[in-house]
């Protein structure tokens, strides 16, 4: 099933993205995009929330090698900022930042979705209708919820409730159903 599967690709410190890569991108909601299926997917996804009420916000999707170094330099001026030394602000980044080349949305094949007046990834964003929807719903759609809690080991990163990665519908269902990260669904599988 998963040499069938191109959305199962495991992107991470150890799969990264080659620069070159040639995405096919769709805007999924006002300035963002994602690999065509994964936005496809997502569109509807936006639409049936709607329909019970529920506005997801897509705060960022597929980033570019470049932006994602811009966003991780970014985080760690801000820790240093506010007090932390050098070496504790990037290995503090480094806990919710993936190296550029090695996030999922370097493949457009991710999104972070909060509420509507929310940019920020915290952690409180569970306690929100909005969450509850996805995670009883994103599976549906074929989106898992990538950085789960107690699986912060395997993936390598912090719980992020926000971040939502496209598989596809088969195996979101089986990933949702066996409760494991991606990681420990490939191990299985292959
Ligand atoms: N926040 C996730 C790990 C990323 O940067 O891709
Ligand atoms: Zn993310």
């Amino acid at each position: 099933m998963v040499k069938n599967n191109p959305y199962l690709r495991l992107v991470n410190r150890n799969n990264p993205v080659s620069e070159g890569e040639q995405i096919e991108l769709i805007r999924v909601s006002a300035e963002r995009y994602m690999e065509r299926e994964a936005g496809r997917a997502m569109k509807k996804m936006i639409q049936a929330a709607l329909n019970k009420g529920v506005r997801l916000n897509v705060v960022s999707a597929y980033r570019s090698h470049k932006y994602q170094a811009e966003l991780i330099e970014k985080s760690i001026a801000e820790r240093m900022e506010s007090g932390m030394d050098a070496i504790s602000a990037r290995k503090e980044t480094y806990r919710s930042l993936a190296e550029p080349g090695t996030s999922e949305h370097n493949a457009g094949l991710a999104a972070d979705i909060m509420c509507e007046n929310d940019t920020d990834g915290d952690e409180r964003f569970e306690n929100t209708r909005e969450f509850a929807w996805l995670r009883d719903n994103a599976h549906r759609f074929g989106f898992i919820l990538r950085y789960p809690r107690g699986k912060e080991e395997i993936t390598g990163f912090i719980y992020e409730p926000w971040h939502f990665r496209y598989v596809g519908v088969r195996a979101a269902k089986k990933i949702k159903k066996q409760d494991v990260c991606l990681e420990e669904f490939l191990r299985q599988e292959n």
